[in-house]
């Protein structure tokens, strides 16, 4: 029997498609001619892009890039999709922005087609990465380099970002694997920021599943 290997990927992409998903239920029922309704969309916007444009970032630098280096071409098909998801990610988010309320029914109709679109493509590119860039990095790297990898990562990474890959990934993942990485997470960095983290899982978990989650912490 063969022990379960890491999985650098699982995690974000866990995420990605839990907020895509919000994203995609609240543009569907937004009202592009009200301001408030807008602005709803917006907020959850700007929450939901700052993680796409993130994680392209960290995959570009800490998973294409050393596989790149273990044998040249061995990432650039997922490479050049990154260029192309990422001009579609700017596209959306610029229209988004420019939204004021004064906008159609049609208008609306047409930004919550082309998001649609854009998810489609994108849940196809995560799930091919899952299938074949995670097995790769398996295979070229012990798990310890990949801890080490998901170190440097959360050592670069800004506290508000991380708190909102927090938000997304606790309630699209198993309860013991959130509670590993919350006893790494509260061994490892101070007491506020610990706290920070909780009341953001707070926020987005059920009192059920939050209470189960903290026993023994609270
Ligand atoms: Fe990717």
């Amino acid at each position: 029997m063969s022990l379960a290997r890491l999985k650098s990927l699982d995690p974000p992409h866990k995420g990605l498609r839990n907020a895509l998903a919000q994203f995609s239920l609240l543009a569907g029922k937004t009202n592009y001619g009200n301001t408030a309704s807008v602005k709803q969309l917006q907020e959850l916007g700007e929450e939901v892009f700052h993680l796409l444009f993130d994680h392209t970032q960290t995959e570009d630098n800490y998973i294409l890039k050393p596989l790149d280096e273990k044998q040249p071409g061995l990432a650039a098909k997922e490479s050049a999709e990154h260029i192309e998801i990422n001009e579609l990610e700017k596209n959306l988010k610029q229209k988004l922005d420019a939204f004021d309320g004064t906008q159609t029914d049609e208008e609306g109709h047409d930004y919550y087609l082309q998001f649609t679109e854009f998810h489609s493509h994108y849940l196809l590119h995560i799930a091919e990465e899952d299938r074949h860039t995670e097995v790769m990095m398996q295979q070229y790297f012990t798990d310890e380099e990949l801890i080490g990898h998901q170190v440097v990562i959360m050592q670069h990474m800004d506290f508000r970002t991380l708190l909102l890959w927090f938000k997304y990934i606790v309630p699209a993942r198993r309860r013991e694997e959130n509670r590993q990485v919350l006893e790494a997470f509260k061994a490892n960095a101070p007491a506020e920021a610990f706290e920070a983290v909780r009341q953001t899982i707070q926020g987005v978990l059920s009192p059920a599943d939050f209470a189960l989650l903290m026993e023994g912490w609270l």
